[in-house]
């Protein structure tokens, strides 16, 4: 009788045993009965190249690609997604035909989970983003694309803010401010938190003045205990206040569609991940 193959995927960064990706696509594969495997690859900056093409030639169908190397990534692909090269970096591979594709699905990850899980429309909201590093990199064309009222970029440093402005100028309209010049006239219905202070223990640095209780507050980053930034906005008696979890998921369900071509159901994937890893 003849055993159906097991395609190889995985995921690469530095550090890695923390990453959730092998048990997400294990309950996407197991959901939509794909022969898959897919493991943690510990992969210091210097040895990268080596590592993905010790995996191609192993015949690894994927993979993701996670901090230190989004950006440095781009040096050792054949073809690029447009989205990937506009936010110049890549989360995904492609091994198709002896060549390597990269694509990014950070941006489209976030905006299922506020348009298609919390039924957020972006069109004509004022949003703030918090950070201007490869997070905010990574989501800026699509929120441009929504058409907000209004996107500004806060950063501790104008200038790396004022790098991106200029950067996305082509896709849309981007203010930058220092956290310390945010404007108190602007009530944004949005904001982000795309600085990775919280992850560091810090979290008192947001001087938001006219934040409400109708305000959505998105943290990038997710724990399993409340993040900084979530604790900081339900103090300030923010309603909606959620953290990362739901966009690690989507953009995992993106890649995994991008390989193997069906779109996994993310509904209740949160609540069996959380329940399988601890
Ligand atoms: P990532 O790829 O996760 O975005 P990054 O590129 O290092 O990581 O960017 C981190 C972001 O968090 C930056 O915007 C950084 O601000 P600076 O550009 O001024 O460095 C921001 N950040 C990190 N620690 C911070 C802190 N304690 N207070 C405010 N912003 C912080």
């Amino acid at each position: 009788m003849s055993q159906k193959k097991i395609d190889l995927y995985g995921v690469m960064g530095d550090p890695i045993s923390h990453s959730y990706s092998p048990n997400i696509h294990h309950l996407f594969a197991l959901q939509t009965n794909q022969n898959i495997s897919y493991e943690l690859f510990l992969v210091p900056p210097d040895d990268l190249e080596n590592a993905i093409k010790s995996f191609q030639i192993k015949g690894g169908r994927g993979l993701n690609i996670t901090l230190p190397h989004k950006t440095t990534v781009l040096n050792y692909l054949d073809e690029i997604s447009e989205r990937a090269r506009i936010a110049g970096a890549v989360n995904t591979l492609l091994f198709e035909e002896g060549r390597i594709c990269g694509d990014n699905t950070d941006g489209v990850g976030l905006m299922n989970d506020l348009e298609k899980n919390y039924n957020l429309k972006l069109k004509g909201l004022n949003i703030l983003i918090l950070g201007a590093g490869g997070a905010t990199r990574g989501i800026l064309q699509p929120l441009l694309k929504a058409n907000p009222l209004s996107l500004t970029v806060a950063n501790r440093t104008l200038q790396k803010a004022t790098a991106l402005m200029e950067h996305f100028n082509s896709i849309g309209k981007i203010s930058t401010c220092h956290f310390e010049d945010i404007s108190d006239d602007i009530t944004y219905e949005l904001i982000i938190n795309a600085t990775s202070a919280g992850t560091k223990g810090q979290s008192n640095f947001f001087p938001i003045n006219n934040i409400n209780k109708n305000t959505f507050c998105y943290d990038l980053s997710y724990s399993t205990k409340p993040t900084p930034f979530k604790k900081w906005s339900i103090e300030k008696g923010v309603r909606h206040s959620v953290d990362g979890w739901g966009m690690l998921i989507e953009q995992a369900a993106e890649s995994f569609y991008l390989w193997r071509g069906i779109r996994p159901d993310t509904n209740g994937i949160l609540t069996k991940l959380l329940t399988h890893s601890h």
